[in-house]
């Protein structure tokens, strides 16, 4: 019996992490303990947890004397809506979550299982970054999650929450992963902290803006997820769990859907009479996918496209869509690389993508040329060009210049690509058309003005339509807005068994 007891106190010991005393101080900041956020996150009582004795085997610096059982970050499995995750929570209340070679193990532990076993990999992370105290083996341990975070990537799903600090090198595994959420006012990330920038730059800036959800979710587009607290971020990562599959070889759960009234009169009247007014390409995704199924992913950063996950009839698909309520809808650079690397996710893991296209180019301009639009834009042709999950483009208005080829088109190997009456598809604009091409005429004309606005509207009849493009083939059908999503569930239905591969290679070179 007394092998027993020994057990139960173990057990206690590392369920108590750093002590009552600075698990009420992690609730006093407004941040759950360890283990709160893990109950939260899985399915009741599915937690097991692994490794919860392993101690760090360092003596330096009194380290022999703060041993912990766990070493500081809590690992193992369990299921969300029914399916297997792994998860790791790292744990504050022992010398600050800093991660050394014990802690590094255990994480490496849980990927090495959850790469075997194809499932999805949650970091829970709140760490003041490598131990100090364990020297250069704290920066081995975290190279070593590094190269698996690499080796994981588009083989199983894999989600970080930033729910504390995460400053240093430590950002890298969260930014080598396939989303980052992090929670507003308690959470920030940086490579270099407040005071070395003092000390470098002479700026003088807090952590949080330096580093805190809201910088990273609206400048620097770091994190994909600002969420309010900590309970908001653990439902997030749930619902989005629910759009993917296991792992690359499998498919996104199916949800029921019963087929009723698909018609959507509504979109009939979305996109304005004048096609310089704005709409908000968000009306259009609500009224096509399934009720209350859309997911945005990254929404307030680069908010000319939006990206998300949602269900149509009960399907999975990646949406990806201009958004002409911000800058016209204007493809530039942080646009680009966002829907770029949504595409990949979603092609690495087999969702289907669904494309609304209003886009009247590539935004002009020193800044963008000068900031590498012809590299960042081309990620995002590189993207589509190389996904070969079912690809669909409805184009809404404007399809002009490259950004008409670049936004799924049928040259690129969409499937299916539908245009609404209201479609634009033309190398530019009527108004700049006219000018180039009627520059003499329009010059000589007694009144230039008059002459420009009728070369303008000469151009505009032409080819301010989608039917040329559909003569060619290049649009499969011209439909109703009200028809756009019976139209798409079929076309969706008809591609599920889509079987396209790439060139055998060893792997491409996106532009990067
Ligand atoms: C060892 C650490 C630690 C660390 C914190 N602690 N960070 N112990 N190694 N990296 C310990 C503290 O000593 C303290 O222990 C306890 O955790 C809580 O820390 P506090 O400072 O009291 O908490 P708080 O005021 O909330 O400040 C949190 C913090 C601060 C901002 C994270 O602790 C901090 O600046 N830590 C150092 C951060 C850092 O420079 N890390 C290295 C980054 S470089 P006691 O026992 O006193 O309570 C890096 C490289 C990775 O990570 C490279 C990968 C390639």
């Amino acid at each position: 019996m007394d092998k027993f007891k020994l057990l139960d106190d173990k057990l206690a010991e590392a369920r108590l992490g750093g002590g009552a005393d600075r698990i009420k101080s992690q609730h006093q900041k407004g941040k759950l303990s360890a283990r709160e956020r893990i109950d939260f996150l899985l399915d009741e009582g599915s937690f097991v947890e692994i490794g919860a004795l392993v101690t760090h085997r360092s003596t330096n610096f009194g380290l022999d004397k703060q041993v912990f059982l766990g070493d500081g970050v809590v690992t193992g499995y369990g299921t969300i809506d029914g399916r297997t995750v792994y998860v790791f929570s790292q744990d504050f209340t022992v010398l600050g979550g800093s991660l050394a070679e014990a802690h590094a193990e255990k994480i490496c532990r849980i990927m090495d299982l959850a790469m075997k076993t194809g499932a999805p990999v949650i970091g829970l992370n709140d760490s003041g970054g490598a131990r100090i105290q364990e020297g250069v083996v704290s920066l081995g341990g975290y190279a070593d999650i590094f190269y698996k975070n690499t080796m994981a990537s588009g083989v199983i799903p894999q989600i970080s929450a930033i729910m504390g600090p995460c400053a240093g090198g430590a950002v890298y595994s969260p930014a080598i992963t396939d989303f980052i959420l992090m929670v507003e006012n308690t959470s920030y990330m940086f490579v270099t902290g407040p005071n070395v920038v003092k000390t470098v730059t002479h700026e003088e800036v807090t952590s949080e803006e330096l580093g805190g959800a809201s910088t990273h979710s609206t400048k620097s587009g770091v994190t994909h997820f600002a969420c309010a607290n900590e309970v908001e971020c653990i439902r997030t990562i749930r619902a989005m769990l629910s759009y993917m599959p296991q792992n690359c070889e499998e498919q996104a759960p199916v949800y029921a859907y019963e087929k009723g009234e698909e018609k959507r009169p509504k979109l009939n009247t979305i996109v304005p009479e004048n096609s310089n007014l704005p709409y908000d390409i968000r009306d259009v995704i609500f009224e096509v996918c399934d009720e209350d199924s859309f997911l945005e992913v990254h929404k307030n950063f680069a908010e000319n496209i939006v990206v998300g996950f949602a269900r149509l009839g009960g399907r999975s698909i990646g949406v990806v869509a201009n958004q002409p309520a911000y800058l016209a809808g204007v493809l530039d650079i942080q646009a680009s690389t966002k829907a770029a690397r949504f595409v990949r996710f979603c092609d690495s893991f087999n969702i289907p993508l669904l494309v609304f296209e209003d886009v009247p180019g590539f935004l002009p301009g020193t800044d963008q040329e000068w900031n590498a639009i012809i590299t960042n834009g081309a990620k995002l042709l590189y993207a589509f060009c190389e996904a070969t999950v079912p690809r669909i483009t409805v184009i809404t208005r404007k399809a002009y210049g490259g950004a008409y080829d670049v936004m799924n088109s049928k040259h690129i190997g969409a499937d299916m690509n539908f245009a609404w009456p209201s479609a634009e598809i033309a190398v530019m604009g009527a108004k700049g058309a006219a000018e180039i091409i009627f520059k003499r005429e329009i010059a000589s004309a007694e009144n230039p003005e008059s002459k420009w606005k009728e070369k303008e509207a000469e151009y505009g009849e032409l080819f301010a339509n989608p039917y040329i493009a559909a003569a060619r083939g290049y649009v499969d059908a011209v439909i109703k807005p009200e028809d756009t999503r019976e139209q798409l569930i079929r076309a969706f239905d008809m591609l599920k068994n889509k079987a396209e591969r790439i060139p055998v290679k060893k792997h491409g070179n996106i532009p990067l």
